[in-house]
């Protein structure tokens, strides 16, 4: 699912906001967690209330996004592509996507992102992880590291994959085993990379999701004073 909230047409403003310090006037924010964890529910809340209460223009993205990149993505859902092509469609989607975050915040905005870098390193590294051991997110690390910007915080909504596997509703017992044991090694990395980057904010995604949002909102706000 894609969408662009707030979206304005933004073709030919310029993509090197972040090469000159202090240029960066808008504010980055990212939604991140397991499929289940009810981040995109929470992301949609929260533009709504970040747009109420900020005087500022808000903006809610997705990734993968809804470009013709984005498509590529999805597309490839459907085909046998090897994971290092897949890795690859996440990053190129990004890349594209970056440039245009970049443009945004020039303008000031705040940008709401429903899942962005440390997906790919999350997901992606997970299954990389199988072949490539430890190198798979230095991999990852090092083609994503000039396709993307450092967020100004990552929302890590955390709730255990044997959680979100009650509420998914999947009947055939091979399949809910894989996706258990895929989004075990996915919360692994996304747990393994809140530890290590000091930008991750934890918030329990069990909670109700207004008192998710709350959370989230509040942790905003004392970002933008
Ligand atoms: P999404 O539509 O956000 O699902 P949900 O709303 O349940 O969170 O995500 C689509 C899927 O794409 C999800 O399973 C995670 C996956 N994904 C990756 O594997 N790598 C990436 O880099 C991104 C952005 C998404």
């Amino acid at each position: 699912m894609t969408a662009d909230l707030g979206l304005r047409s933004l073709d030919n403003a310029s993509s090197d906001t972040e090469a000159i310090p202090g240029t960066r006037k808008g504010k980055f924010y990212v939604f991140e967690g397991i499929d289940g964890s009810g981040k995109t529910t929470v992301s949609r809340k929260l533009f709504e209330r970040i747009s109420q209460e900020s005087r500022r223009e808000v903006l809610l993205t997705v990734e993968p996004t809804d470009c013709w990149l984005g498509d590529s993505v999805r597309r490839s859902y459907d085909e046998d592509v090897s994971p290092f092509t897949e890795a690859l469609l996440f990053l190129a989607d990004r890349a594209t996507h970056t440039e245009r975050i970049k443009n945004w915040m020039s303008e000031g905005i705040i940008v709401l992102c429903d899942r962005y870098n440390p997906s790919t390193l999350a997901y992606q590294g997970a299954v990389l992880r199988r072949t490539m051991g430890d190198a798979a997110l230095e991999w990852l690390n090092m083609v994503s590291k000039h396709v993307v910007i450092e967020p100004d915080i990552v929302f890590l909504f955390s709730i255990s994959p044997e959680k979100v596997m009650q509420r998914l509703d999947e009947r055939d017992e091979t399949t809910k085993f894989e996706k258990l044991e895929y989004l075990k090694e996915v919360d692994s990395i996304y747990r393994m990379l809140a530890e290590q980057d000091r930008k991750f904010f934890v918030v329990d995604a069990t909670e109700p999701v207004d008192e998710v949002v709350n959370e989230v909102v509040r942790a905003i706000k004392a970002d933008l004073m």
